[in-house]
């Protein structure tokens, strides 16, 4: 029997020395997985997130790797495999935002966003897929074959004004998750999305870091507080767990209600 729900298996999340990344790195680290703590710069801050997992009693490690090159993907799931044998959980994480209103957002801001936020789920997650067919189900560890989660967000469905490059990649990725989700249920691969709202992180700093930004930022969001990394690595870990087994092709949307529409709570 195992005691942790995650134990003996082997996670790779990407961009994982910051942000989301992070918390869900420690969260499955916790919850017993061997962790590959993804990250592109900042080899120290990677490394301490290493240092954190295995003071949790998990082994971890750091592995370099720009997610929309094809060859370094490649790469670092043969380091996995060669570090730990398989892969078992894949956390499609690493994202960024490079913002602008869209009649002047350049084809180059165009092009980063959807290479990092979504060619690169695109390549993490069909490394991922051939990894668990090469390998079946283990029963030992998990009743699924493989899991992949997707990080999204709650702009998969709410529109964004100045962040045209960014909504899009995250649009994209309901789609990508879904379709994958579809065309390996058979073989029991299970994959679904995280959709956070604002949740306190490098990324969108401008809006809680001073108290006006957070008071507006709580006009959108009803349950009255950001939200942090650790929510997100909760949900992650059900997710990757056999508690989600029924659960594929799914937006899980983590959000402090974000998605309700707050302004029809006093208007419309
Ligand atoms: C963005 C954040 C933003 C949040 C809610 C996320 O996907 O990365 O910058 O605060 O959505 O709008």
């Amino acid at each position: 029997m195992l005691t942790k729900k995650l134990q003996k298996q082997t996670a790779i999340i990407t961009g994982a020395n910051s942000g989301i990344g992070k918390g869900i790195a420690i969260a499955m680290g916790e919850a017993g997985a061997n962790v590959i703590v993804n990250y592109v710069v900042n080899p120290d801050v990677a490394n301490e997130v290493v240092e954190r997992i295995k003071s949790s009693g998990s082994q971890a490690i750091a592995i370099q790797a720009d997610i929309s090159k094809e060859g370094q993907v490649i790469n670092m799931f043969q380091q996995a495999k060669e570090a730990f044998g398989t892969i078992d959980i894949l956390v499609n994480n690493a994202g960024l935002q490079r913002d602008a209103r869209f009649h002047e957002m350049t084809l180059e801001q165009w092009q980063y966003v959807i290479d990092i936020n979504l060619t690169g789920q695109f390549l993490c997650a069909r490394e991922a897929v051939k990894e668990f067919l090469r390998r079946g189900i283990v029963p030992e560890r998990s009743v699924a074959c493989g899991k992949i989660i997707c990080m999204s967000s709650v702009h998969q469905i709410i529109p964004w004004a100045g962040h045209a490059n960014y909504a899009t990649s995250k649009g994209g990725i309901k789609m990508l998750m879904q379709t994958i989700a579809q065309e390996y249920g058979g073989q029991k691969i299970r994959v679904n999305s995280i959709c956070p709202g604002a949740i306190k992180t490098p990324i969108n700093k401008a809006a809680w870091e001073t108290p006006k930004a957070y008071n507006n930022l709580m006009e959108l969001i009803p349950y009255q507080r950001i939200g942090t990394p650790d929510d997100i690595g909760k949900l992650a870990v059900f997710l990757a767990s056999d508690d989600s087994d029924y659960i594929t092709g799914a937006s899980i949307f983590i959000d402090g209600g974000m998605t309700l529409f707050e302004g029809f709570a006093t208007g419309g």
